[in-house]
């Protein structure tokens, strides 16, 4: 079992050293932002906005409190990466929407965009529904390891090719609830 031990700014899990990425300031203030911008976006209409759990949960929590406008939300789930750093590349629905979402305005909530995968089947899935609208908003993208041609609508930060713990994403399910996002340092 990997111990989480503080050292100065970096985290040990094991042997592998995270260091900061992102802190929780650049987060918020972030978050703040690409809220305001849907905020505008969407006046005047009643998007859903749908998080993909896990990992956007502590996102979604946060920028739903930055949109000044009317929404509502609802979740799917998707299986995850098990307890490996690399992904299965195979995707999974593990729970369905309960909202009605035919003619409704969509805004899809990502934590981070890897290879695109996960946000290339949510869409096809939506789209299978016959929304009115879908845009998709991720945290973090790895522009690097984009294998499929998603279009991400809002992006918080793009950030290099690397594996990323906290602010929601874990690593074998723990340090989701960390405040500042860390990167794997080679
Ligand atoms: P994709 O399907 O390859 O785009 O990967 C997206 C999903 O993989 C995200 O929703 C995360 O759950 C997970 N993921 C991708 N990169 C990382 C990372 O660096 N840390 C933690 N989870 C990640």
């Amino acid at each position: 079992m990997p111990k989480l031990k503080k050292n100065e700014d970096a985290i040990f899990v094991g042997s592998e050293k995270f260091i900061p990425l992102l802190t929780k300031e650049q987060i918020q203030k972030r978050v703040k932002e690409l809220g305001k911008q849907i905020s505008k976006d969407y006046k005047g209409k009643l998007p859903i906005i749908i998080g993909i759990l896990n990992g956007s949960f502590i996102f979604m929590s946060d920028l739903v409190k930055n949109i000044n406008i009317n929404c509502e939300i609802d979740f799917f789930k998707l299986s995850s990466y098990g307890d490996s750093k690399i992904s299965s590349g195979d995707v999974k629905l593990i729970k369905e929407l309960n909202a009605d979402i035919n003619d409704r305005h969509i805004i899809i909530v990502e934590d981070i965009v890897d290879t695109g995968l996960s946000i290339d089947f949510i869409e096809k899935l939506i789209k299978s529904y016959n929304p009115a609208s879908i845009s998709v908003a991720s945290l973090l993208v790895k522009p690097d390891s984009l294998k499929y041609n998603v279009k991400i609508n809002y992006i918080g930060f793009e950030i290099p090719d690397k594996f990323v713990i906290g602010y929601g994403l874990d690593y074998a399910q723990k340090y989701r609830n960390l405040n500042t996002i860390y990167v794997l340092s080679e």
